[in-house]
């Protein structure tokens, strides 16, 4: 069965051909980066103009690269929320005129349960596990006691991690999305030499917080009271982003060292944007024994391939497509009072 997906809802335009819910024929990226550097951040109005723009030309090259024609796909399954509610409709409003003109069924996917289905494509899922969504818009640890089913554990209650990654490279002088330039620059800095501390909720410890431990930053670079930029030089620069890196991914492993002491889960999956960072995943096998999953890198950023590749499962498990007057959702929760509600239906399905 092929599955053309399709991912908008932030500022990648992606098409995907997925065949059986794991072959990956086709993941095409259109990436508006270059558009929205000059702000330091996604100008949301900007992102849907641009989705408009190359939507259909994402989609035409990846049925080509897939060798396929329009009319042999099978379903379109297109992500509907969470994310910027321009963006989102743009890919929404495009997979209905397809399915529409096609008369192919539409599924809609949440793009959060798919950043961690990416996790899961190239071998069967494993419950009760652990998912850690680490991306550019959310930071999310859930509990899945079996397949479609989550239970969420904590969240963030400020900044996503990746935007603290964004906001602090920005302080650093890095053009936007800077987490892969503060990774770079971590590289060769001391991750010790600020006493950098992962931000805690008093009243739920399995929160994140990310705010403190960006102001700390602020501070080590300009000091508390100056009003002015500072220029640092790049040794400093080097520290700064490796002692922030650490105490970042440093809230991860603790929230997991607790998450373990009260849930038994045989395997952790992580996603997100966030999770192509090789140094959180060293840390991760180093402290924990228990089976890990990452998503391939060229599939921890939004793209077109998890979309297809959930919404392959989606549809062996609902058997139909959904209506074509399917919504667009900027938040919607993983789980029970998500409008994904095949998730509550009695037949079981696994991942495979
Ligand atoms: O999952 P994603 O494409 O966007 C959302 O769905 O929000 O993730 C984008 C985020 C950006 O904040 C980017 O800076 C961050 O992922 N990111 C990284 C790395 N690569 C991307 N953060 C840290 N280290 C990286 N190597
Ligand atoms: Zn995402």
């Amino acid at each position: 069965m092929f599955v053309l997906g399709i991912e908008t809802t932030c500022d990648e335009t992606a098409a995907a051909i997925v065949k059986d819910g794991k072959i990956i024929l086709s993941n095409v990226i259109f990436s508006q980066t270059d558009i929205h550097k000059e702000y330091g951040g996604v100008f949301p109005e900007l992102a849907a103009r641009s989705h408009q723009k190359v939507l259909y030309k994402v989609i035409d090259q990846a049925l080509q690269e897939a060798k396929i024609t329009k009319e042999e796909i099978d379903v379109i399954a297109v992500a509907n929320g969470p994310g910027l509610m321009g963006s989102i409709l743009l890919g929404l409003q495009g997979a209905k005129t397809l399915a529409w003109s096609l008369q192919k069924p539409l599924i809609g996917v949440n793009h959060i349960e798919a950043h961690l289905y990416a996790a899961m494509m190239e071998q069967k899922a494993i419950y009760p596990s652990m998912g850690f969504v680490l991306s550019g818009g959310h930071t999310i640890m859930t509990y899945m006691p079996k397949a479609h089913h989550y239970e969420e554990v904590g969240s963030t209650v400020d900044d996503a991690i990746g935007e603290s990654f964004d906001k602090v490279g920005s302080l650093l002088g890095l053009d936007y999305p800077s987490g892969p330039k503060v990774e770079l620059l971590a590289k060769s800095g001391n991750a010790h030499l600020y006493p950098f501390k992962p931000g805690r909720v008093k009243k739920n410890p399995f929160s994140f917080s990310f705010s403190g431990l960006k102001t700390s930053v602020l501070y080590a670079i300009n000091g508390q009271n100056i009003k002015e930029k500072t220029l640092i030089d790049e040794q400093k620069k080097r520290d700064i982003a490796a002692s922030f890196q650490r105490a970042a991914f440093d809230s991860v492993k603790e929230k997991i060292k607790k998450a373990l002491e009260v849930y038994s889960v045989k395997a952790i999956y992580f996603g997100g944007g966030v999770t192509q960072n090789q140094y959180l995943r060293d840390v991760m096998h180093e402290n924990f024994s228990l089976p890990l999953f990452f998503p391939q890198k060229n599939l921890c950023l939004d793209n077109g391939a998890m979309i297809a590749g959930l919404g392959y499962h989606i549809y062996q498990r609902k058997k139909r497509g959904d209506r074509l007057n399917l919504r667009g959702y900027p938040k919607i929760p993983l789980g029970r009072n998500s409008p994904f509600r095949y998730n509550l239906l009695k037949k079981g399905s696994s991942h495979g």
